[in-house]
């Protein structure tokens, strides 16, 4: 029986061997966060002297990142990138995913519109018929909070301020229960349009384009 650590692992090896075509001189690798997306960095460590460097989509990834000799570049620095490689705390048979578990999510958001392909990796219990089980975080700027606070509960979620967080952006993150998911796309659009939200966590307007999901019986590509 693989524990959730192997499974974990085994997603993002498979994600090394997917993208290792890619991984050339010249090239840029964007680089998502989380424990899946760390063991995925720890690979791509092996291929450090292949590649010319990575954007992160945090600083917890930057320095696991530069810990492995990979040069982290500002994205403002990049024009292309021919792949996103990060975790998803959801994901449907659509690949839309909820993700910011880790509060990461506007960065992950930034980085993976400028990637050609998103690459999510997971572990197949992150695979669900419907988004919103887990609460859906929404990054929002400390002085909005309350208003937000009021629009999304309006919307007939219950947020909760991540007590104790502050995101890399200097901002406050609010999960979300109770969202029933059943248009994400609208729901995504919805939520950005508050004003004081930053970004939130449904990954649906531009959802994945392969995932690798790990099951006890090897990995699942979607
Ligand atoms: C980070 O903000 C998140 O979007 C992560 O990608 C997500 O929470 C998955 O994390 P794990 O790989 O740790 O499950």
């Amino acid at each position: 029986m693989l524990s959730s650590h192997d499974l974990k692992l085994a997603a993002a090896r498979a994600a090394i061997d997917l993208i290792e075509p890619y991984l050339l001189p010249g090239v840029v690798i964007g680089v998502g966060t989380g424990s899946t997306a760390d063991l995925f960095i720890d690979g791509l460590g092996v291929h450090q002297d292949r590649f010319r460097g990575a954007v992160a989509s945090s600083e917890r990834s930057a320095a696991r990142l530069r810990g492995h000799g990979i040069e982290v570049l500002d994205l403002n620095a990049v024009d292309a990138m021919p792949v996103y490689v990060d975790g998803a705390d959801e994901i449907n048979a659509k690949l839309q995913m909820i993700k910011g578990g880790g509060g990461a999510l506007t960065r992950e958001k930034i980085v993976a519109s400028v990637a050609e392909r998103f690459i999510c990796i997971a572990d197949e219990s992150k695979l669900v018929a419907q988004l919103g089980s887990f609460p859906l975080p929404v990054e929002v700027i400390p002085m909005a909070c309350a208003a937000v606070a009021r629009a999304l509960a309006r919307l007939g979620g219950k947020p909760v301020l991540r007590a104790g967080f502050v995101t890399d952006n200097g901002n406050e993150i609010l999960d979300v229960s109770g969202l029933g998911i059943l248009d994400a796309c609208l729901l995504e659009s919805t939520i950005n349009n508050l004003p004081g939200v930053v970004t939130n966590g449904l990954f649906a307007l531009r959802p994945a384009d392969v995932a690798l999901l790990a099951t006890q019986n090897g990995v699942r590509r979607l």
